[in-house]
């Protein structure tokens, strides 16, 4: 039998967590129901989808679409229009073709001739932060130069831009942060500016990836339209960068508040794949708000209707928690087999960053680990700063010893 969302007091969305590197307390008993009414940062209500297979089926049910600009749209945060921003957010057909051809052109090829150039960045940094002042800064000294010259690499980005571009991420990931026109000046500013490398990489083709996004084409011999290249542009600097840093910063600190998980790893080195996974899986920086959907036909999750015109929340957190598919999901294990966590989604938006994310994370992760055996936080996680009010709530400073 069908029933309707459960209508009791919405609760707060993102979870709050006891600690750092905890995870929120709501995520031992949600699965109990699959459909959890919450209230987002902006005041509006959304249903959040609590199970691991729902989360699945949802995100590849074209009757959900990832386009928020319709009317009675739950809204993610008052001032960031960004999220709201139809070019953010095409479903299919459109999405289908852009995929496709940026497929073609963001090769599993490309990203494995990146990993040498990775692994010389990383042993670049660590030599200078070697030979700089202690305690060290992980996230200036590393995870976020690392994360973004390789994101400039690989979109042909001049090295001397890369500072531009943190302090338009920073804005743009905002939900309260910044004011809307703080942020929709920095939108300006980079949307001005990658046109112009769009047109200059049209004149001058390079080995880079706007320079195949511009020679892909599909079947019929049709390209990406300028427009189509611009926002594909943005989308890649803007989802690939802050979500690489943040998620090698908190691997870090996870990995230094756990001595024994740590000396398993320096043991077992061969174990860094199944490390980084879990890592990923257990995801301490973020919520799913940037995975709102909207309902455009009505939905049945796990025998609860959902109606048309409903927001909701797959949650990435809560279906990686699913007990029905993790054994002991909230036990942090480097060995976990078969984790097959959904931290870089599924379905039709599936990260399209994904092998490029996970190879930088293994560099850098396993030669931090082989290369400082005494490396130790200057503080403990809990006392570590956080970006709050953004959407990727990463750590701002990881000061460390050695
Ligand atoms: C640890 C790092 C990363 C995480 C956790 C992450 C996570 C995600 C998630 C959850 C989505 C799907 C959003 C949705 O379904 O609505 C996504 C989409 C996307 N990601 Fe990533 N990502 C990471 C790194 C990267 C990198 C390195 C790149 C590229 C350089 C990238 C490019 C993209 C793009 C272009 C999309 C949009 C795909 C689409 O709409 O079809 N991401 N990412």
């Amino acid at each position: 039998m069908t029933t309707s969302p459960p209508n009791p007091t919405a609760c707060p969305y993102p979870f709050k967590r006891p600690s750092a590197l905890e995870q929120p307390a709501e995520l031992r008993t949600i699965h109990k129901d699959p459909v959890v009414p919450v209230t987002l940062p902006s005041g509006d209500r959304a249903l959040l989808i609590t199970r691991y297979a729902d989360m699945r089926a949802v995100l590849s049910d074209e009757r959900v679409s990832r386009d928020l600009t319709r009317p009675g749209t739950a809204r993610m945060t008052k001032d960031n229009v960004m999220f709201q921003d139809p070019v953010i957010s095409p479903d299919p057909p459109e999405h289908t073709r852009m995929r496709r051809l940026i497929t073609k052109a963001f090769t599993a090829r490309r990203v494995e001739q990146l990993r040498p150039r990775a692994e010389k960045v990383v042993a670049e940094l660590l030599d200078a932060m070697e030979a700089g002042p202690r305690p060290a800064d992980l996230n200036e000294a590393l995870a976020f130069p690392l994360t973004i010259r390789m994101t400039c690499e690989l979109l042909g980005v001049p090295l001397e831009d890369q500072n531009r571009f943190r302090v338009w991420t920073d804005h743009f990931l905002s939900v309260s942060r910044f004011t809307g026109e703080e942020i929709g000046r920095a939108r300006g500013e980079l949307i001005a500016y990658v046109q112009q490398l769009v047109a200059a990489k049209r004149d001058e083709p390079g080995d880079d990836l706007i320079s195949a996004m511009i020679t892909a084409q599909d079947d019929d011999a049709s390209g990406l339209t300028e427009y189509e290249l611009v926002y594909w542009t943005m989308l890649l600097l803007i989802a690939g960068y802050e979500t690489t840093a943040g998620q090698l910063g908190s691997s870090l600190v996870v990995m230094l508040s756990d001595p024994e998980a740590l000396a398993q790893l320096r043991g077992r080195p061969e174990l860094l794949p199944s490390a980084v996974e879990e890592l990923l899986r257990l995801q301490v920086m973020g919520s799913s708000l940037s995975m709102l959907r909207y309902v455009k036909e009505d939905i049945e999750v796990s025998g609860v209707r959902i109606p048309a015109g409903s927001s909701i929340v797959p949650s990435i957190e809560s279906a990686n928690m699913d007990p029905e598919v993790f054994s002991a999901p909230e036990t942090f294990d480097i060995t976990r087999q078969d984790n097959r966590h959904v931290t870089f989604s599924t379905g039709l938006h599936y990260c399209a960053g994904a092998a490029l994310a996970r190879m930088e994370l293994q560099v850098a992760l396993g030669e931090v680990v082989r290369r400082f055996t005494g490396l130790r936080l200057a503080a403990p996680a809990d006392e570590l700063p956080k970006n709050e009010g953004a959407l990727i709530q990463n750590f701002t400073e990881i000061p460390v010893h050695w």
